[in-house]
Protein backbone atom coordinates (compact mmCIF):
# COMPACT_ATOMS: atom_id res chain seq x y z
CA UNK A 1 0.00 0.00 0.00
CA UNK A 2 1.24 3.20 -0.60
CA UNK A 3 1.68 6.02 1.92
CA UNK A 4 -0.69 9.09 1.91
CA UNK A 5 0.63 11.92 1.96
CA UNK A 6 -0.34 15.39 1.85
CA UNK A 7 1.01 18.28 -0.78
CA UNK A 8 0.54 21.12 0.76
CA UNK A 9 2.24 23.72 -2.19
CA UNK A 10 2.28 22.51 -5.80
CA UNK A 11 5.64 21.45 -7.59
CA UNK A 12 6.58 20.55 -10.75
CA UNK A 13 4.73 18.45 -13.07
CA UNK A 14 7.46 15.83 -13.65
CA UNK A 15 8.54 15.89 -9.40
CA UNK A 16 4.24 15.36 -8.61
CA UNK A 17 4.56 12.24 -11.12
CA UNK A 18 7.11 11.11 -9.48
CA UNK A 19 5.10 11.79 -6.16
CA UNK A 20 1.78 9.53 -7.18
CA UNK A 21 4.01 7.06 -8.28
CA UNK A 22 4.88 6.21 -5.03
CA UNK A 23 2.09 7.69 -3.02
CA UNK A 24 -1.47 8.48 -2.92
CA UNK A 25 -0.80 12.07 -2.74
CA UNK A 26 -4.11 14.60 -1.70
CA UNK A 27 -3.97 18.09 -2.69
CA UNK A 28 -5.94 20.27 -0.92
CA UNK A 29 -5.17 23.71 -2.63
CA UNK A 30 -7.05 22.29 -5.34
CA UNK A 31 -10.12 21.61 -3.65
CA UNK A 32 -13.03 24.42 -2.95
CA UNK A 33 -13.66 22.09 0.91
CA UNK A 34 -10.10 22.59 2.45
CA UNK A 35 -11.67 21.11 5.72
CA UNK A 36 -13.71 18.53 4.69
CA UNK A 37 -10.69 16.95 2.52
CA UNK A 38 -8.65 16.80 5.88
CA UNK A 39 -11.16 15.94 8.06
CA UNK A 40 -11.69 13.19 5.68
CA UNK A 41 -8.06 11.59 4.87
CA UNK A 42 -6.29 13.18 7.90
CA UNK A 43 -6.34 10.23 9.83
CA UNK A 44 -4.60 8.06 6.93
CA UNK A 45 -1.77 11.17 5.75
CA UNK A 46 1.46 9.81 6.96
CA UNK A 47 3.49 12.28 5.33
CA UNK A 48 3.27 16.23 4.96
CA UNK A 49 5.49 17.30 1.58
CA UNK A 50 5.53 21.71 1.73
CA UNK A 51 7.09 24.98 0.80
CA UNK A 52 9.63 26.74 2.67
CA UNK A 53 7.72 29.58 2.69
CA UNK A 54 4.08 27.33 2.99
CA UNK A 55 5.01 25.25 6.37
CA UNK A 56 2.16 24.03 8.22
CA UNK A 57 -0.02 24.90 10.32
CA UNK A 58 -0.53 23.96 14.12
CA UNK A 59 -4.01 23.21 13.55
CA UNK A 60 -3.29 20.93 10.63
CA UNK A 61 -0.86 18.77 12.26
CA UNK A 62 -3.12 18.83 14.73
CA UNK A 63 -5.43 17.08 12.34
CA UNK A 64 -2.99 14.72 10.97
CA UNK A 65 -2.54 12.20 14.14
CA UNK A 66 -0.50 9.86 12.50
CA UNK A 67 1.53 12.14 10.80
CA UNK A 68 5.36 10.86 10.75
CA UNK A 69 7.65 13.39 8.54
CA UNK A 70 7.03 16.86 7.48
CA UNK A 71 9.46 17.34 4.10
CA UNK A 72 10.19 20.78 3.45
CA UNK A 73 10.89 21.52 -0.28
CA UNK A 74 13.26 24.66 1.39
CA UNK A 75 15.29 25.51 3.61
CA UNK A 76 13.21 28.04 5.89
CA UNK A 77 11.92 26.02 9.14
CA UNK A 78 9.86 28.91 10.80
CA UNK A 79 6.77 28.09 9.11
CA UNK A 80 6.61 24.56 11.07
CA UNK A 81 6.89 24.41 14.78
CA UNK A 82 9.35 22.27 15.32
CA UNK A 83 9.16 21.83 19.32
CA UNK A 84 5.69 20.77 18.69
CA UNK A 85 6.69 18.12 16.02
CA UNK A 86 9.77 16.83 18.07
CA UNK A 87 7.52 16.26 21.21
CA UNK A 88 5.20 13.98 18.46
CA UNK A 89 8.54 12.43 17.27
CA UNK A 90 7.36 13.94 13.77
CA UNK A 91 10.77 14.17 11.68
CA UNK A 92 11.15 17.24 9.41
CA UNK A 93 13.37 17.71 6.64
CA UNK A 94 14.80 20.16 4.33
CA UNK A 95 16.74 21.18 1.05
CA UNK A 96 19.93 22.57 2.40
CA UNK A 97 23.25 23.23 0.14
CA UNK A 98 21.22 22.59 -2.82
CA UNK A 99 19.69 26.28 -3.31
CA UNK A 100 22.52 28.02 -1.57
CA UNK A 101 24.34 28.99 -4.81
CA UNK A 102 20.84 30.44 -6.80
CA UNK A 103 19.74 32.56 -3.55
CA UNK A 104 23.06 34.13 -3.49
CA UNK A 105 23.15 34.80 -7.65
CA UNK A 106 19.32 36.33 -6.44
CA UNK A 107 21.24 38.19 -4.26
CA UNK A 108 23.85 39.33 -6.21
CA UNK A 109 21.44 40.48 -9.10
CA UNK A 110 18.87 41.99 -6.98
CA UNK A 111 21.91 44.19 -5.88
CA UNK A 112 22.91 45.07 -9.33
CA UNK A 113 19.68 45.50 -11.01
CA UNK A 114 18.67 48.28 -8.13
CA UNK A 115 22.33 49.71 -8.41
CA UNK A 116 22.60 50.28 -11.60
CA UNK A 117 19.12 50.69 -12.09
CA UNK A 118 18.83 47.99 -14.88
CA UNK A 119 14.50 47.62 -14.59
CA UNK A 120 14.37 51.23 -15.13
CA UNK A 121 16.54 51.40 -18.03
CA UNK A 122 15.31 48.39 -19.55
CA UNK A 123 11.44 50.68 -19.11
CA UNK A 124 13.15 53.22 -20.72
CA UNK A 125 14.30 51.69 -24.40
CA UNK A 126 11.24 49.60 -24.19
CA UNK A 127 8.96 52.94 -24.22
CA UNK A 128 11.22 53.82 -27.17
CA UNK A 129 12.57 56.85 -24.86
CA UNK A 130 15.96 56.63 -25.62
CA UNK A 131 16.32 58.67 -28.24
CA UNK A 132 15.35 61.76 -27.17
CA UNK A 133 15.76 61.76 -23.19
CA UNK A 134 18.29 60.82 -20.69
CA UNK A 135 18.78 58.83 -18.13
CA UNK A 136 19.94 60.26 -14.57
CA UNK A 137 23.29 58.07 -13.60
CA UNK A 138 23.45 54.92 -11.76
CA UNK A 139 25.27 54.11 -8.78
CA UNK A 140 28.25 52.15 -8.63
CA UNK A 141 28.46 48.27 -7.09
CA UNK A 142 31.90 46.84 -7.47
CA UNK A 143 34.35 48.13 -4.63
CA UNK A 144 31.55 49.41 -2.35
CA UNK A 145 31.15 48.17 1.39
CA UNK A 146 28.51 45.43 1.70
CA UNK A 147 26.98 43.93 4.92
CA UNK A 148 25.15 40.36 6.07
CA UNK A 149 23.34 39.65 8.08
CA UNK A 150 23.02 36.55 8.70
CA UNK A 151 26.52 34.44 7.85
CA UNK A 152 25.07 31.29 7.45
CA UNK A 153 25.60 29.18 3.89
CA UNK A 154 24.12 31.67 1.76
CA UNK A 155 25.52 34.80 3.75
CA UNK A 156 28.52 33.10 3.00
CA UNK A 157 27.94 32.74 -0.86
CA UNK A 158 27.10 35.87 -0.94
CA UNK A 159 30.08 37.22 0.34
CA UNK A 160 32.32 35.31 -1.62
CA UNK A 161 30.21 36.67 -4.57
CA UNK A 162 30.77 40.17 -3.51
CA UNK A 163 34.61 39.41 -2.77
CA UNK A 164 35.25 39.00 -7.06
CA UNK A 165 33.28 42.95 -7.22
CA UNK A 166 36.00 44.07 -4.77
CA UNK A 167 33.86 44.54 -1.99
CA UNK A 168 34.70 45.27 2.01
CA UNK A 169 32.33 42.84 3.62
CA UNK A 170 31.36 42.88 7.27
CA UNK A 171 28.62 40.93 9.31
CA UNK A 172 26.09 40.47 11.87
CA UNK A 173 25.44 36.92 13.23
CA UNK A 174 25.30 35.34 16.85
CA UNK A 175 28.48 34.58 16.92
CA UNK A 176 31.74 35.47 14.52
CA UNK A 177 31.96 32.62 11.98
CA UNK A 178 35.39 31.44 12.39
CA UNK A 179 37.10 30.85 9.46
CA UNK A 180 36.16 33.64 7.49
CA UNK A 181 38.20 37.16 7.05
CA UNK A 182 34.79 39.08 7.06
CA UNK A 183 34.81 42.01 9.74
CA UNK A 184 32.14 40.89 12.57
CA UNK A 185 29.70 43.21 13.90
CA UNK A 186 27.82 42.74 17.03
CA UNK A 187 25.58 45.87 16.11
CA UNK A 188 23.24 45.76 13.83
CA UNK A 189 23.28 49.49 13.11
CA UNK A 190 26.79 49.93 13.16
CA UNK A 191 27.13 47.27 10.37
CA UNK A 192 24.68 49.34 8.60
CA UNK A 193 25.97 52.82 9.08
CA UNK A 194 29.56 51.29 7.81
CA UNK A 195 27.68 49.78 4.77
CA UNK A 196 26.95 51.00 1.58
CA UNK A 197 24.70 47.93 0.67
CA UNK A 198 22.72 45.41 3.84
CA UNK A 199 21.67 42.16 2.60
CA UNK A 200 19.47 39.89 4.63
CA UNK A 201 20.50 36.29 4.78
CA UNK A 202 19.09 35.60 8.15
CA UNK A 203 16.70 32.83 9.14
CA UNK A 204 13.01 33.84 9.44
CA UNK A 205 11.39 33.27 12.85
CA UNK A 206 10.58 35.04 16.14
CA UNK A 207 14.78 35.50 16.81
CA UNK A 208 15.14 37.62 13.60
CA UNK A 209 11.68 39.11 13.54
CA UNK A 210 11.80 42.83 12.49
CA UNK A 211 15.69 42.98 12.95
CA UNK A 212 15.80 45.62 10.20
CA UNK A 213 13.73 48.68 11.73
CA UNK A 214 14.02 52.61 11.21
CA UNK A 215 16.96 52.56 13.16
CA UNK A 216 18.99 49.99 10.92
CA UNK A 217 17.58 51.75 7.37
CA UNK A 218 18.07 54.91 8.90
CA UNK A 219 21.62 53.70 9.35
CA UNK A 220 21.98 52.61 6.04
CA UNK A 221 20.83 55.90 4.61
CA UNK A 222 19.90 57.85 1.82
CA UNK A 223 22.11 56.35 -1.09
CA UNK A 224 22.07 52.79 1.28
CA UNK A 225 20.42 50.15 -0.41
CA UNK A 226 18.64 47.23 1.52
CA UNK A 227 18.43 43.93 -0.43
CA UNK A 228 16.29 41.03 1.19
CA UNK A 229 16.46 37.40 0.16
CA UNK A 230 15.70 35.82 3.87
CA UNK A 231 12.18 36.45 5.28
CA UNK A 232 9.71 39.33 4.88
CA UNK A 233 9.60 38.94 8.84
CA UNK A 234 13.03 39.87 9.42
CA UNK A 235 12.51 43.53 7.87
CA UNK A 236 9.79 45.78 9.44
CA UNK A 237 8.12 46.15 6.12
CA UNK A 238 6.10 49.66 7.74
CA UNK A 239 9.44 51.07 8.49
CA UNK A 240 10.75 49.82 4.92
CA UNK A 241 8.10 51.73 3.10
CA UNK A 242 8.49 54.84 4.79
CA UNK A 243 12.36 55.13 4.73
CA UNK A 244 11.80 54.40 0.48
CA UNK A 245 8.78 57.32 0.86
CA UNK A 246 10.83 59.57 2.38
CA UNK A 247 14.27 59.40 1.02
CA UNK A 248 15.77 57.69 3.99
CA UNK A 249 17.03 55.21 2.32
CA UNK A 250 18.30 54.88 -1.09
CA UNK A 251 16.89 51.59 -2.29
CA UNK A 252 15.79 48.28 -2.46
CA UNK A 253 15.78 44.80 -3.82
CA UNK A 254 13.64 42.36 -2.86
CA UNK A 255 12.69 39.24 -3.18
CA UNK A 256 10.10 38.07 -0.10
CA UNK A 257 7.62 40.10 1.92
CA UNK A 258 6.09 40.05 5.02
CA UNK A 259 2.22 38.44 3.72
CA UNK A 260 3.35 36.55 0.92
CA UNK A 261 1.74 37.38 -2.04
CA UNK A 262 1.09 40.50 -1.28
CA UNK A 263 2.96 43.54 -1.88
CA UNK A 264 2.90 46.40 -0.33
CA UNK A 265 0.93 48.66 -3.62
CA UNK A 266 3.86 51.93 -2.63
CA UNK A 267 6.59 49.54 -3.86
CA UNK A 268 5.09 48.50 -6.66
CA UNK A 269 4.90 52.44 -7.95
CA UNK A 270 8.95 53.40 -6.70
CA UNK A 271 11.74 53.09 -9.79
CA UNK A 272 14.53 52.44 -6.73
CA UNK A 273 13.11 49.45 -6.04
CA UNK A 274 13.24 46.16 -7.45
CA UNK A 275 10.87 43.57 -6.90
CA UNK A 276 10.73 39.37 -6.94
CA UNK A 277 8.15 36.63 -6.32
CA UNK A 278 10.08 34.83 -4.15
CA UNK A 279 12.19 33.58 -7.05
CA UNK A 280 15.82 33.22 -5.03
CA UNK A 281 15.51 28.92 -5.77
CA UNK A 282 13.42 29.16 -8.67
CA UNK A 283 15.68 28.01 -11.26
CA UNK A 284 14.77 24.69 -13.20
CA UNK A 285 18.17 23.35 -11.88
CA UNK A 286 17.68 23.84 -8.36
CA UNK A 287 14.18 23.35 -7.89
CA UNK A 288 15.27 19.63 -9.33
CA UNK A 289 17.81 19.35 -6.90
CA UNK A 290 15.40 20.32 -4.33
CA UNK A 291 12.35 17.47 -5.29
CA UNK A 292 14.94 14.96 -5.44
CA UNK A 293 16.50 15.80 -1.78
CA UNK A 294 12.77 15.47 -0.64
CA UNK A 295 11.55 12.54 -2.48
CA UNK A 296 15.38 11.19 -1.31
CA UNK A 297 13.92 11.92 2.13
CA UNK A 298 10.66 10.17 2.17
CA UNK A 299 12.12 7.26 0.37
CA UNK A 300 14.35 6.86 3.48
CA UNK A 301 12.38 7.23 6.06
CA UNK A 302 9.50 5.02 4.56
CA UNK A 303 11.89 2.50 4.11
CA UNK A 304 13.33 2.73 7.89
CA UNK A 305 16.11 4.71 7.15
CA UNK A 306 17.15 7.91 8.70
CA UNK A 307 16.22 10.86 6.45
CA UNK A 308 19.29 12.55 4.42
CA UNK A 309 18.60 15.79 5.60
CA UNK A 310 16.33 15.86 8.82
CA UNK A 311 16.67 19.32 11.12
CA UNK A 312 14.11 17.34 13.48
C1 LIG B 1 11.47 28.32 -1.85
C2 LIG B 1 12.31 29.10 0.45
O1 LIG B 1 10.91 29.33 -2.64
O2 LIG B 1 14.05 27.62 0.95
C3 LIG B 1 13.12 28.27 1.37
O3 LIG B 1 12.83 28.27 2.57
O4 LIG B 1 11.54 29.89 0.87
C4 LIG B 1 12.51 28.98 -1.02
O5 LIG B 1 13.67 28.42 -1.39
C5 LIG B 1 10.39 27.51 -1.32
O6 LIG B 1 10.74 26.74 -0.23
C6 LIG B 1 9.79 26.67 -2.43
O7 LIG B 1 8.74 26.03 -1.98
Amino acid sequence: MKPDILLLAPMTEAVEARLDADYTVHRPYLVTDRAALISEIGPVVRAIVTGGQTGTSNELMDAVPALEIIAINGIGTDKVDLQRARARSIRVTTTPDVLTDDVADMAIALLLTTARRICVADRFVRAGRWPGEHLPLAMRVSGKRLGILGLGQVGRSVARRAEGFGMSIGYCDLHPVADVAYRYETDLVALARESDFLVVAASGGPSTRGLVDRAVLDALGPTGLLVNVARGSVVDEVALVAALIEGRLGGAGLDVFQDEPNVPQELCRMDNVVLQPHQASATVETRRAMADLVLANLAAHFAGREPLTAVV
